[in-house]
């Protein structure tokens, strides 16, 4: 019922001829692809991606968006200026993010909101520390922080957002959650959004996993019932890479 949905992540690679270049091969590889595909590129990269897919089942991704509409927030972009640059998705709350950059559930939260009222796609991203996992919080976190970055938004508008699941731990580090651990933490995820927008909409949302995902494990994760696509980081900057988990 819920079509999966695997995004690329490049993070911080590639300049725009490489980027151009990594969706021209791509293109072929994945035009067959049952699930909806995703490129979230730096966005140096956007005027050099946007016309290679145009016409394409890839859709083009960013990896952070502001709050406000405009104004004195240097190094920042709004909502507005990536639909305007052609963008459909926007990740938000990557750990990374988190752990670099300041980022809080409550920036998290304001970032979705402007990213939806503005007609953009939210990947929200949530995920417990490796510690918090060991000391054995960590449905506790996911809940905390899906409640926290979806607040404020209805359950028609959960439409427009898909959550990755990204224990930390796991995030290019070669370490991936097993598929039940994923499955289950998915789970409670779901259970977190039915508490607070209903079981519909908590049925209806898609819901990836992220951390090391790559051709090799794809197949057993997209198996479980609950993960419902992927966020790919290292294994999205090759072209042949990335089609094997798209074509999983
Ligand atoms: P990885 O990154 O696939 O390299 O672990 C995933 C992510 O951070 O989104």
């Amino acid at each position: 019922m819920r079509k999966p949905i695997i995004a690329g992540n490049w993070k911080m690679n590639k300049t725009p001829e490489e980027a151009a270049q990594l969706v021209r091969d791509l293109i072929p590889l994945v035009k067959d692809a049952k699930c909806d595909v995703v490129v979230c590129t730096p966005a140096v990269n956007f005027a050099a991606v946007k016309p290679v897919i145009e016409g394409t089942n890839i859709k083009l991704g960013a990896q952070n968006v502001h709050f406000k509409a405009s104004g004195a927030y240097t190094g920042e972009l709004s909502a507005d200026m990536l639909k305007a640059a052609g963008c459909e998705y926007v990740i938000i709350g990557h750990s990374e993010r988190r752990q670099y950059f300041g980022e809080t559930d409550k920036t998290v939260n304001l970032r979705t909101i402007a990213a939806v009222k503005a007609g953009l796609k939210a990947i929200v991203c949530v995920g417990e520390m490796k510690d918090e996992r060991e000391a054995g919080y960590t449905d506790m976190i996911v809940m905390y922080q899906t409640q926290m970055a979806l607040h404020g938004l209805t359950a028609e508008e959960l439409d427009n957002v898909v959550i990755a699941y990204e224990p930390v731990w796991a995030i290019g580090t070669g370490l991936t959650a097993t598929d039940e651990q994923a499955n289950e933490t998915i789970g409670v995820i779901r259970k977190a959004i039915a508490y607070k927008f209903g079981q519909e909409a908590a049925d209806k949302i898609r819901i990836q996993y992220g951390g090391s995902m790559k051709g090799s494990n794809v197949k057993g994760l997209m198996a479980q019932p609950e993960i419902d696509g992927g966020l790919i980081g290292g294994a999205s900057l090759k072209a042949e890479d990335f089609a094997q988990v798209v074509n999983f």
